[in-house]
Order: structure tokens, then C-alpha cells, then sequence
């Protein structure tokens, strides 16, 4: 019977049907987060299914003498050390679908809060201010969303963005004309997307291509009082551009899900008034973790049952 170690917090579902397929399970949710007793552990198991806490590095690979399957249960493998896995033969995988809508849904509400500044406008009403003239929004009706990666999440992102009655532009060089004329956005490059966009979102994995694609430079092509939403990951934007651009009025304001160091208990676009933060939130929905931790363990039961 094969075994399988879960090391992050994963809905019990996923134990549920790794059992159902016949494979042992260990599910273990603090073990991802301390690196010495999942070095001593991981021989035993031939798979892994994790979220975002544990980190397979070479080290760890180094010590799975039986591992064939990791299986992330999100979309963001950065956590897992690839090249070492694929020379160990083992295969990684993630699940892309199971919290798309999810994140789409926290970018659009991050974008209507930096629109109406709910965040602040919250914090001084209970602070028992009633500060009805500094809270001056934008409508975001007929307003142009420049999307970077228009994938799985940039099109349920802009799907919702024309339900707001916004003029959707993308930048994707994935993105192929019909697709783009199938979801109803304009492909653009990337120079003319900053030159048009009102509200910039990023939904791009990070790689070499595309760490600080919103740069100094970028920053300085895009419209005067842009605002900026982030839900994908943390190193897509050069922060201390932004930092300057915030402070200048260049950017109007900033959503940011996701930071260059995470946890980020301290960063210092925190002490920015238009910044609004949360904690790598995106995939935080229970419809999202269910469907996700559903998917990883299908996944990998499929692929250890199957003897390959
Ligand atoms: C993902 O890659 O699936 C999201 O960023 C969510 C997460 O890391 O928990």
C-alpha cells in the first residue's frame, strides 16, 4: 500500500479519499513547518501533498528514498525545488483550477477597496471620526483594467471586471487572438497597457521573465494616479519603486495580497495611508481548500495507484 504524507494544513477530504483509494495517509499539518523532523520522516512516504509551508528543497529530496508524486494543492509550485525533483524522477504536481475563481474574487474586491478606500474609511468610522469628505472615491465603471497574465485567473478576473462595466486590456504573450476575442479583452503589449490602464492586476506566476515586470521604469510609463492590485506573487513588483511612486502620487494606491518576504510582519509599504494589505489571502475560501485538497489527493492516489 502506498503512503502518503500530508504536511500542510489540508480539509479533511483529502484524507477522506486518499483512504477511499487505498492509500495509507498520514496526515501530519505542523510537520511542513519544522525542518528537522520532516528531514527524519519523508523516507517513508512515496508521496507529499502540501500547500505553501513546507519547503522541498534539494536537502529534503536528498533524504525521500521513496518519494515518486509531491502534489501541491494550489496552483504556485515555488516551494518546491523542481529541477532537483525531476532528477530525482519525481513528478510535481499542482492543482490550476481548484482556487481560480477564488483569487479572481479576492483581486476585484481588493480593487473596489482601493477605489472607495475601504480599509481606512472602516478604521476611522469605529475610531469614531465621521470623515464623510476624506474618503473621495473613483468609480471604476468605464475605467480601463490593464491585466498582466490572462490565464486561468486573469480571465475569471476579467469576466468580472465587464460585469463592472469595465474596458478590459491584457498583456499576455501566451494569451493567443482568439482566446482573447473568446473572453472579450484586448491584447496589448505591455508598454501600451501601462500607458491605458487606470487599475493594473497581475495574474503571472513569477519567473526570471517576469520578477519586477511593475520596475521603476514601468512605474514611470503608466498613467499618473494608476492603482495597482497584486494577488499573484510577491517579486512581480520592485517594492521600493512602488514605495516612491505611492509617496509621489505617481501610483494612487496599491492592493497587495502577496509580498517579496513572506510572512511580511514588517514591510515598508505597511506604513503607506494607500496601501491596503493582506496575508496571502487568495486562495482563502472553504469552496477553494475543499476543491483543492479534493483535487491533490485524487491526483495523487491516480498516479500511485496506477503503479507508474
Ligand atoms: C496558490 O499558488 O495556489 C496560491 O498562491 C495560494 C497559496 O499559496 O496558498
Amino acid at each position: 500500500m502506498p503512503k502518503v504524507l500530508v504536511s500542510d494544513k489540508l480539509s479533511p477530504t483529502a484524507v477522506q479519499i486518499f483512504k477511499d483509494n487505498g492509500v495509507e495517509v498520514d496526515y501530519l499539518p505542523d510537520l511542513g513547518k519544522d525542518k528537522e523532523k520532516l528531514l527524519e520522516a519523508i523516507g517513508q512516504y512515496d508521496g507529499l501533498a502540501i500547500r505553501s509551508a513546507t519547503k522541498v528543497t534539494e536537502k529534503l529530496l536528498a533524504a525521500a528514498t521513496n518519494l515518486k508524486v509531491i502534489g501541491r494543492a494550489g496552483i504556485g509550485v515555488d516551494n518546491v525545488d523542481i529541477p532537483a525533483a525531476t532528477k530525482k524522477g519525481i513528478i510535481v504536481m499542482n492543482t490550476p483550477f481548484g482556487n481560480s475563481i477564488t483569487t479572481a474574487e479576492h483581486a476585484i474586491s481588493m480593487m473596489l477597496s482601493l477605489a472607495r478606500q475601504i480599509p481606512e474609511a472602516d478604521a476611522s468610522t469605529r475610531a469614531g471620526k465621521w470623515e464623510k469628505n476624506r474618503f473621495m472615491g473613483v468609480e471604476v465603471t468605464n475605467k480601463v483594467l490593464g491585466i498582466v497574465g490572462c490565464g486561468n485567473i486573469g480571465a475569471i478576473v476579467a469576466d468580472r471586471a465587464q460585469g463592472l462595466r469595465m474596458k478590459v486590456i491584457a498583456f499576455d504573450p501566451f494569451l493567443t487572438p482568439e482566446r482573447a476575442l473568446e473572453i472579450g479583452v484586448e491584447k496589448v503589449e505591455l508598454d501600451d497597457l501601462l500607458a491605458r490602464a487606470d487599475f493594473i492586476t497581475l495574474h503571472t506566476p513569477l519567473t526570471e521573465q517576469t520578477r519586477n515586470v511593475i520596475s521603476a521604469e514601468a512605474i514611470a510609463k503608466s498613467k499618473m494616479g494608476v492603482r495597482i492590485i497584486n494577488c499573484a506573487r510577491g517579486g512581480l513588483i520592485d517594492e521600493a519603486a512602488l514605495a516612491d511612486a505611492l509617496k509621489s502620487g505617481q501610483v494612487a494606491g496599491a492592493a497587495l495580497d502577496v509580498f517579496l518576504e513572506e510572512p511580511a510582519s514588517a514591510n515598508p509599504l505597511f506604513d503607506l495611508p494607500n496601501v491596503i494589505a493582506t496575508p496571502h489571502l487568495g486562495a482563502s475560501t472553504s469552496e477553494a481548500q475543499e476543491n483543492v485538497a479534493l483535487q491533490v489527493a485524487e491526483q495523487i492516489s491516480a498516479y500511485l495507484m496506477s503503479g507508474e
